[in-house]
């Protein structure tokens, strides 16, 4: 089939060399095909190694899925505390779309050919149903008739200018590639051209111009459908809050600490404490801690330097919040699960005290939960990185309108091989297979909210204070605010917390 994942041989190589890593060929083979490949490479540098053989690598890989098999052993053993809650309270974790329990890659090449498949049949799918498209496979070209229209769905494999200025696509499908070419002058071409990333999965409509050519006249998006708020009669508000990085020196504990007394109704005016009452439910969007060994010399920037410690905190600050209130936590790219998209949930060894308490629960990222009816899908954010570099006229200073393009997409995995991993599990968790009612994203430091096609987008704020990477990228974080939202008429309330 076609839909090539792509090697990183000679990013290996040359991230190989800086290590001054030395490795034989069996073990270019198996890391060409890890999306991890650079952590492993790293892992294996930081031990002191400089011969890389692929039994070294192996070895690594097997400790890695047994320590996934001992979090699911202990994940499975939880499942039923929530069973029962869920039954009296209204919510429901859509556990199939996590991960959790359930990572079962090894990261070989008939896993990557199986999650391209089944991104490419779920988003195909979805852009059929959305647009009543009648697609022809693009092995069909060949037999349309010069200058007729034709309809395809293919996934972008290649996108560049032409000598004559235009935009050019090579797109492709299950058995075949054709080029889909964007003239320059198509101003209603103009915005959607430059939205377009490689992977992303397109419905053309456009006129065949040679055998495997064709000029677009349309260019169509899985998209979600344009409908109306769903909103509840009842008053309901959720709360949000993102990135605490506890165990950093940044932490910005005083002010965390308010968001607590706060949330327990021991703050504020009379009608404030009226206020919290209505909050029913609390979502955690990941780097929960700041961890250890996340980045080079992190060492000195933290307070505390044991992550079982981190966790000891950051569990008590979440015991905290008030029993009525359901909490829903996901992990980010600071917490200790692997690093790479779909995450699982924080294992059970690291926060035995919150997989006890009976309103905690701990899922992976991204993840799906439905409350009042409503449905609601957390992500860290981890590919937003991504999404930023590839299309311009975004910024950090407002995540929503980056969130808006995975949506028009109904994809977290907008881009595969570039600076965020993926692990190639054989079900593709990072599809926005439902049209969700509100979306939760943390990651960025910085609030951000928007209303799409009838959805609620919440970029989440951070508890940790301007770190000095931000200062050098320019990026100003907006920390030390909780997020609430009315179910009834999703209005949105900033509460700020910072001590100044
Ligand atoms: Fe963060």
């Amino acid at each position: 089939m076609m839909l090539e994942t792509g090697t990183n041989i000679n990013k290996i190589v040359d991230f190989a060399r800086d290590k001054k890593l030395i490795m034989d060929k069996d073990a270019l083979a198996v890391l060409s095909v890890r999306p991890d490949w650079r952590s492993i490479l790293e892992e294996i540098a930081n031990d002191g190694f400089f011969l890389i053989t692929k039994e070294e690598i192996e070895k690594r890989l097997l400790r890695t899925k047994i320590s996934l098999l001992e979090e699911s052993f202990e994940l499975a053993e939880t499942s039923k505390k929530t069973e029962e809650r869920e039954g009296v309270r209204n919510f429901r974790i859509l556990k199939e779309y996590d991960v959790t329990d359930k990572s079962y890659t090894q990261g070989s090449v008939e896993d990557f050919v199986k999650l391209f498949r089944d991104k490419f049949h779920t988003l195909k799918t979805i852009l059929e149903q959305r647009h009543t498209l009648r697609a022809k496979p693009i092995k069909r070209l060949k037999y349309t008739k010069e200058q007729e229209e034709i309809e395809l769905i293919g996934m972008v494999y290649r996108k560049w200018e032409t000598k004559a200025g235009h935009t050019a696509l090579e797109l492709e499908d299950l058995e075949d590639r054709c080029i889909v070419v964007i003239p320059k002058n198509d101003r209603k071409l103009e915005v959607e051209k430059n939205r377009i990333m490689l992977d992303d999965v397109l419905g053309i409509r456009g006129v065949k111009v040679s055998k495997d050519m064709v000029i677009a006249k349309e260019i169509l998006w899985p998209d979600l459908p344009q409908r109306n708020m769903k909103l509840i009669n009842k008053e309901v508000y959720v709360a949000s809050i993102s990135d605490m990085h506890v165990g950093s020196k940044l932490f910005l504990e005083r002010a965390f600490q308010k968001f607590l007394a706060w949330i327990n109704g021991n703050a504020g005016s009379p009608e404030e404490k009226k206020f919290v009452k209505k909050i029913k439910y609390l979502f955690v969007t990941g780097d929960n801690v700041d961890g250890i060994g996340i980045y080079p010399k992190q060492h000195s920037e933290l307070n505390i330097k044991s992550i079982k410690e981190q966790y000891e905190v950051f569990s008590n600050y979440i015991l905290e919040i008030p029993e009525r209130i359901e909490v829903f936590i996901i992990p980010g790219q600071h917490d200790a699960v692997r690093w790479a998209d779909p995450q699982p949930a924080i294992p059970k060894k690291l926060v035995p005290k919150l997989y006890e308490a009976e309103n905690v629960h701990l899922l992976g990222s991204p993840s799906w939960v439905e409350i009042e009816g409503l449905k609601v899908l957390l992500y860290h954010g981890s590919c937003l990185h991504d999404v930023f570099s590839n299309i311009s006229g975004l910024s950090y200073e407002k995540p929503q309108y980056a969130i808006i393009e995975l949506l028009r997409r109904r994809d977290l995995m907008p881009a595969y091989g570039m600076k965020h991993p993926y692990v190639p599990e054989r079900r593709d968790y990072m599809v926005i297979r439902e049209v969700p009612d509100l979306v939760f994203v943390g990651d960025l430091h910085h609030v951000g909210y928007a209303t799409y096609r009838g959805t609620t987008i919440i970029n989440n704020s951070t508890w940790q204070d301007r770190t000095d990477y931000q200062i050098k990228q320019g990026h100003v974080p907006t920390p030390g605010i909780a997020i609430v939202l009315s179910l009834k008429d999703r209005k949105i309330y900033e509460k700020h917390f910072l001590v100044s």
